[in-house]
């Protein structure tokens, strides 16, 4: 595996960035793609490393100086970036040299990333003279260092599923292996994000579970994006010990099963918050009645009369409120609902399905 070295660099500032050794303004995606472009563009004077021409400070029988090594032992750290890049743009033809220009061959990113390429084979020492010498501005910006990490780590991914289905990519603490969000799954990219893996990843050593944790804070992030006073609330009259957050439907039996039991739920302390999850979307055979509920003035009677089938007293569903019904839809999606009732703890932590309350209490409740 390739070693990532902005993982380093993005954690500096641009100053601390520059003065130390081991932090260079590329991305090890960007010096992978720069051989490439080396490879095919400048190699066949320059040499396979840049090491190319040994003998680089003597002209030939023209008068005419060789291609010189870019590896770090000739001159090009005398030059800075912008200078770099014009000589790559406008070759040395123009000034009685052999160099052809690449301006019309090559787009800027290609340029840079031969850069990279090149200056990759430069020494610690080598590169902070070079980087000392010029103004800091003269390098490219960390932000566009970054950006353009981020872009390259999930190429691949993005052109299977799509920009909207994907979160940024995050560092993990394996090296390189970076964690991105798609849809509800977490997906970890591998080799610059050239292979990706789906599913969990676990510390064995300490026995957690990495991606669980994580599913389980975005999951509480999204709930308590909802306030009370868009849901359905049930509170119990003394003190509240934990609260459990429910994707109810209501033309689903389990969820009206568990409905029965909530004032066994509020006499233990539990505080009941109900998001509405209307299976199948917006042609479920629920949707049209929890838009009632969501409109009603008592949305938690609202809530217990449907549960009951007693639909005869609900308004209908043309409010602003019952905007909430699709929202709750979207947010269920999110988190990986999958069938109602689906029932989150206060940790997060998601339980498929109904559970009777004599086992879902001490799940909730330390007793
Ligand atoms: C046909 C041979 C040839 C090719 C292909 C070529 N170069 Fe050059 N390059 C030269 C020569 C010769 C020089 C010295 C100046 C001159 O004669 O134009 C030079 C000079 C340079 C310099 C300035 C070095 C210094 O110390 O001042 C850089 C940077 C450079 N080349 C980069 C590249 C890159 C990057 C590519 C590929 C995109 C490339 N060259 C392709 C022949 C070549």
């Amino acid at each position: 595996m390739k070693k990532i070295i902005v993982i380093q660099l993005l954690m500096f500032s641009i100053g601390t960035a520059l003065a130390a050794t081991d932090n260079r303004w590329y991305s090890s995606v960007q010096v992978n793609q720069g051989e490439q472009v080396f490879k095919q563009n400048c190699a066949s004077c320059h040499g396979q490393n840049a090491e190319a021409t040994t003998n680089w400070k003597q002209t030939d029988a023209n008068g005419k100086y060789p291609p010189p090594p870019l590896n770090g032992t000739a001159h090009a750290w005398h030059h800075d970036i912008e200078l770099l890049r014009k000589t790559i743009r406008e070759g040395g033809q123009k000034l009685g040299g052999v160099m052809p220009p690449f301006q019309d061959k090559l787009s800027a990113e290609q340029i840079d990333q031969a850069i990279a390429f090149f200056q990759s084979k430069w020494s610690d020492d080598i590169y902070a003279k070079w980087s000392g010498r010029f103004e800091e501005t003269s390098l490219p910006s960390l932000n566009d260092v970054k950006l353009a990490l981020n872009n390259q780590i999930t190429r691949h991914l993005k052109k299977r599923v799509g920009n909207t289905q994907l979160g940024s990519p995050k560092k993990t603490d394996i090296e390189d292996v970076w964690q991105v969000k798609m849809q509800n799954r977490y997906v970890y990219l591998i080799d610059d994000g050239q292979y990706a893996m789906i599913g969990d990843l676990v510390d064995l050593k300490n026995g957690v579970n990495l991606t669980e944790q994580e599913r389980r804070v975005s999951a509480l992030d999204a709930i308590n994006a909802y306030k009370d006073t868009d849901l359905v609330i049930y509170e119990p009259k003394g003190k509240i010990k934990t609260t459990l957050n429910v994707f109810t439907d209501t033309s689903c039996p389990y969820c009206r099963k568990l409905h029965k039991e909530i004032p066994k739920l509020l006499d233990a302390g539990i505080k009941v918050r109900y998001l509405p999850f209307a299976r199948g979307g917006s042609r479920g055979p629920g949707y049209q009645t929890l838009r009632s509920v969501w409109c009603a003035e008592n949305r938690s009677k609202a809530m217990t009369d449907a549960k009951n089938q007693d639909t005869v007293d609900l308004p209908d569903g043309t409010c602003q409120d019952a905007d909430i019904v699709d929202q709750g839809y979207v947010t269920g999606n999110q988190v990986g609902v999958t069938g109602t009732p689906a029932l989150f703890k206060a940790t997060g932590e998601k339980v498929e399905g109904y559970v009777p309350y004599q086992q879902l209490i001490p799940m909730l409740v330390q007793q």
